[in-house]
């Protein structure tokens, strides 16, 4: 909203943090502002859909929420033209940089990984001066303002960022090389596994394959909720990036108005289970998800 007007054009990946999607699609047209959703895991697919003259706003999510698509960070930068933005939630600064590939603005939700504790509400924008001074004059008479007691949440966790990125990232190919082997699953999605589809993109962007990993059960939806009410180390919660491992079945939570059809659509499996890795011990994971999905 700082940066578009009346007329101008967004581009945006389709498969995207359901909120994103709700202000893009609901938002934005009201305000005479056009949308184009595209598929940001084709190459060229993004750049495909700029409008010279009309775009002034490309923005991808990577890893993105909840499936872990993968965008390419170096064609996100090789747009000419536009201003391009990522959202980094999911990998925080220590998975990838994405200012080095090009990108003009990278946002988080500093609620997740950077504060890393579940007890502060907080958001991210970093790029250059100018635009930065367009985006804050806008948040000001919007009044999204950060409390100071979240701010001083936010300040003491991102001391520990690096340290806990690293354990969660390693924790977390434990768990989908784990989740792999069991009979119970059909799919994991992780950046660092070797099965994921952008196996050699995620390589080449992310120093860490992070703390989110996707897993899909073989029993759809019923045993997606029968799983995260069985967990009991990990905990039933729709945040991510905090010290406890939380889990979320999105076809029974955010997304059950959704039919089956309607979420393969979405690229969400009916039984897929998010898990965002914490600070625990991974064999006591292990323990408590074996047990669940028994
Ligand atoms: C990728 C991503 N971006 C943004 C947000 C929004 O975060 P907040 O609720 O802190 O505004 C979320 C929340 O889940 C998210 O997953």
């Amino acid at each position: 909203m700082g940066l578009c007007s009346t007329g101008d054009h967004i581009v945006a990946q389709r498969h995207i943090y359901s909120g994103t999607q709700l202000f893009l699609q609901g938002v934005c047209p009201r305000f005479g502002i056009d949308v184009t959703f595209v598929d940001a895991t084709l190459p060229g697919e993004l750049a495909g859909a700029v409008r010279p003259g009309r775009t002034v706003l490309v923005l991808a999510e990577t890893p993105a929420n909840p499936q872990l698509a993968l965008t390419d960070l170096d064609e996100l930068g090789a747009i000419g033209g536009p201003f391009t933005a990522v959202d980094s939630t999911f990998a925080t600064p220590i998975v990838q940089r994405p200012h080095d590939h090009g990108v003009d603005v990278v946002l988080h939700s500093a609620t997740k990984g950077i504060a890393g504790h579940n007890d502060a509400t907080l958001g991210v924008i970093t790029g250059a001066a100018d635009v930065l001074d367009a985006v804050w004059s806008y948040s000001i008479l919007h009044g999204a303002c950060a409390s100071p007691f979240d701010a001083m949440n936010g300040l003491r966790g991102i001391r520990t960022l690096p340290v806990r990125v690293e354990r969660q990232s390693a924790t977390a190919l434990r768990l989908a090389e784990w989740f792999e082997g069991h009979p119970a699953v059909t799919s994991v999605r992780y950046p660092h596994l070797a099965s994921h589809p952008q196996h050699q993109l995620a390589k080449r962007q992310m120093s860490y394959g992070g703390g989110i990993l996707a897993v899909d059960l073989a029993g759809g939806r019923p045993a997606g909720q029968r799983f995260v009410e069985s967990v009991r180390l990990a905990r039933m919660a729709a945040t991510l990036g905090g010290p406890e491992t939380l889990v979320t079945s999105p076809a029974n939570s955010t997304h059950v108005a959704l039919s089956d059809t309607e979420l393969e659509a979405a690229g969400i499996g009916p039984g897929l289970i998010r898990v965002s890795v914490g600070l625990e011990h991974v064999d006591d994971l292990t323990a408590d998800f074996g047990r669940a999905l028994g």
